[in-house]
């Protein structure tokens, strides 16, 4: 489908935390973006891009199977992906044109703030509750810590409460979500930011124009923030 249609296929996470700061990128990059709320694909009005706002688990997988051109998507869920495919033998191919400046958060450990935590080594025979659990599998092994790890796809935090688990893996950014929850972070065990990736095997030379124009005024725009 992709390659029907020579308009840049850009995917963006529709609502969350990259989501406000991704159009205010496109905006100031000079796209006319007429977005309607219900709307999924989003033309952009003075370039041949089309936007697609989708939930940002699926953007990597948009772009490592040629679905869309290019993305904006945090580090953690591109690695969890990658990882993921890895493990399937799928393809995982994909190139990072741009670290950005927005989206920054950690992938952290926590456990209920009256725990005694004693370090990573505590966790062994614990069972841990995340959404990224190859991340945090691949973590554990590295630190030679043998726990049972839970997939949840939301509410994350409430999994102690709820007896579920005796700690979490989830994102942190202000810490607010966990203070709220009774959770203390106790390890970071990945750091991230918003990425723009780009999808592997793209020769359409008007696409590659509108890229070649684009990525000035990226770097031009982060550059005024700094
Ligand atoms: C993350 C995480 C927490 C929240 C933490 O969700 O799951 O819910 O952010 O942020 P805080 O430390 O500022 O309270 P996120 O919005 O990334 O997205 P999701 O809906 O994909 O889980
Ligand atoms: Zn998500
Ligand atoms: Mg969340």
């Amino acid at each position: 489908p992709a390659t029907e249609s020579k308009r840049l296929r850009i995917a963006m996470q529709k609502s969350g935390r990259l989501s406000v700061d991704s159009q205010a990128l496109f905006a100031s990059c000079g796209l006319k973006i007429n977005l309607r709320e219900q709307r999924l694909i989003a033309h952009v009005e003075n370039m041949d891009i089309d936007i697609l706002r989708v939930r940002d688990d699926d953007i990597p997988g948009l772009v490592m199977d040629g679905v869309c051109d290019l993305g904006i998507v945090g580090e953690n869920v591109l690695e969890e992906e990658s990882l993921q495919r890895k493990m399937d033998n799928d393809s995982f191919d994909y190139t990072v044109l741009k670290r950005l400046d927005f989206g920054g958060c950690r992938l952290s450990i926590a456990v209920p703030q009256e725990e005694d935590y004693t370090g990573v080594a505590s966790l062994d025979g614990k069972t841990i509750a995340t959404t990224y659990p190859r991340l945090l599998a691949r973590y554990l092994k590295e630190q030679g810590v043998n726990a049972r790890i839970v997939n949840l796809k939301g509410s994350v935090e409430v999994a102690p409460r709820a007896g579920l688990a005796d700690a979490i893996c989830d994102l942190v950014s202000t810490g607010a979500t966990l203070e709220a929850n009774g959770l203390k972070e106790v390890d970071v065990i990945y750091r991230s930011k918003a990425v723009l990736i780009q999808r592997k095997g793209l020769t359409d030379s008007k696409q590659l124009q509108l890229i070649n124009k684009l990525m000035p005024r990226i770097n031009g725009v982060m550059q005024a923030n700094e």
